[in-house]
């Protein structure tokens, strides 16, 4: 009882239709703009940043391979989120499947987890986009001061936090990685990372005022997005110089992960960020006119389509540039540099496609959170003005604001190298979770109408389980541990209130 509780499919949708007097979530959103939030969060810092980190240091230019592998696990995850999309069409996503098969102890540590996926993915990309949105302004001839592009605090080692401290070559005023000499060089301390916390305010205030006003920003910036990775995938793919693909496979240093096979499945493990994302289509669950039906259709679309696009893309890098030169924050931009004047033009549109790219990832995830929170409120396993309903915007908008303020300060103060592993791993585990649920639902309750089934069941959900728990298992200790601690984390605010003011522990009493 009480940890186990699990909620009835019926009680879920009867909550959902807004029974009670409070407003409710506005349903403007259909397949289309479902299948564009997918992609608006999918595309992002994954491709334009790590597809190069990884394919210099673990897979060389088979790191299209670990984007078909993770792409796989993707895919097993995403047919098992769709069964539960359509099944139980309700803004929570991982959290309420959590609630309706395994109980309130496991929705909650799903929805805690969720956190990590959702808020810290926004900060974490947020800083990405202030990197490539200063660069862009210099090259107008607009500089920002380097404190104010900064955060104050940098990791030292793997977990001390320590000033962050930014080395500065006068002349150029360009920033300078490694041992700073301060005979040559400036020193300047990190303040703040304006741009990051400008960015998260301003599309805050736009989830604020409404789904469909952010649903339509979002359509232009996967639009640029979207058009610019095809010029890159079409322009690129003439001038790739095929030497660069032998040895497709480096051979292996004898290290695991670097290179070789085992680079392959640890570049997987990278890459993996850049497909986070698909299943933020659940979350706007409450929105959707015809949920039971565009659900599905908007997580798998949106899988697929950047499956393709990903696949395609690191062969055309790895063939433009020979793989060791991809090691730095703009591969992208790297790479189509390779190709000569004939492609200079499409090297400026590369930072904008960045820009509007990492934008529409911030903007879907700030989307998401909310809506998560507003399901957990709901439940009383937050406090109810996390489930507020603004009357005219009808929009969730204490929980948003909240979003953003966390979001943004994460974002301003701290560095990215310390989220960006954990966004992966807590993801991973809700991957994870979702799966065992569609099993244990598909065992408990065989009759329940289910719009889309996921195919081959078991054989999918278990390929789901096995694929993501490998990915995790190649994460760093690190991240385990950081994970753990986030994990008792939620236990004890769990068993300090949400188990206290639980509306379905308080129904059963
Ligand atoms: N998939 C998103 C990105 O790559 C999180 O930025």
């Amino acid at each position: 009882m009480g940890l186990w509780s699990k909620k009835s499919l019926t009680l879920l949708i009867s909550e959902a239709e807004g029974h009670g007097g409070e407003p409710s979530l506005k349903r403007t959103l259909g397949a289309m703009n479902l299948t564009l939030l997918g992609i608006g969060a999918i595309i992002g810092a994954g491709i334009f940043v790590l597809t190069g980190t990884a394919a210099a240091q673990y897979a060389g230019p088979a790191i299209v391979l670990s984007f078909i592998l993770a792409g796989l696990a993707c895919g097993f995850a995403g047919l098992c989120y769709a069964e539960f999309a359509s099944m139980i069409p309700i803004a929570g996503s991982a959290y309420t499947y959590g609630y309706a098969t395994l109980g309130e102890l496991v929705a909650w540590i799903i929805g805690w987890d969720l956190i990590l996926e959702y808020l810290f993915a926004a900060s974490t990309v947020s800083v990405g986009w202030s990197g490539y949105f200063t660069e862009f302004m210099a090259s107008l001839g607009v500089h920002i001061p380097h404190q104010f592009t900064s955060a104050p605090f940098s990791v030292e080692g793997t977990h001390t936090l320590v000033r962050s401290m930014l080395c500065v070559d006068p002349a150029t005023q360009k920033l300078v990685t490694g041992a700073c000499d301060l005979s040559q060089y400036t020193q300047v301390a990190g303040v703040l990372n304006v741009p990051a916390v400008v960015l998260i305010g301003l599309i805050t205030t736009l989830l604020v005022i409404g789904i469909q006003e952010s649903a339509t920003l979002n359509n232009i910036a996967v639009f640029i997005k979207l058009a610019i990775v095809a010029l890159v995938i079409g322009f690129g793919f003439l001038y790739v110089n095929s030497a660069n693909w032998h040895p497709f496979i480096p051979p292996g240093t004898g290290e695991f992960g670097k290179f070789g096979l085992s680079g392959i499945v640890r570049g997987a493990g990278v890459i993996f960020f850049a497909y986070i994302g698909f299943d933020a289509v659940s979350t706007a669950a409450q929105e959707a006119r015809n949920p039971q039906r565009d659900l599905p259709i908007g997580i798998l679309a949106s899988l697929a389509i950047c499956t393709v696009l990903y696949i395609l893309m690191a062969l055309v890098m790895t063939g433009l540039a020979p793989y060791q030169e991809l090691n730095v924050p703009h591969p992208v931009f790297v790479a189509i540099e390779k190709a000569g004047p004939p492609l200079r033009w499409l090297t400026y549109l590369i930072n904008i496609g960045a820009i509007a790219g990492l934008a529409s990832v911030v903007l879907v995830m700030l989307l998401g959170q909310p809506r998560i929170f507003y399901s957990m409120s709901r439940d009383g396993l937050l406090p109810p003005i996390f489930g507020k309903v603004h009357p005219r915007f009808q929009t969730p908008y204490i929980s948003t604001i909240i979003t953003g303020t966390v979001a943004a300060l994460i974002g301003g103060l701290f560095p990215i190298g310390l989220l960006g592993e954990l966004v992966s791993i807590g993801t991973l585990l809700a991957f994870v979770i979702v799966s065992a649920g569609v099993l244990v639902l598909r065992y408990r309750s065989p009759d329940l109408h289910r719009p889309f089934k996921t195919p081959l069941v078991p054989l999918v959900p278990v390929l789901s389980i096995l694929f993501c728990g490998y990915l995790m298992y190649g994460l760093p200790a690190d991240t385990w541990l950081r994970l753990l601690i986030w994990m008792a984390l939620g236990l004890v605010i769990y068993f300090a209130f949400g188990k206290k003011n639980s509306k379905l522990a308080k129904a059963e009493a």
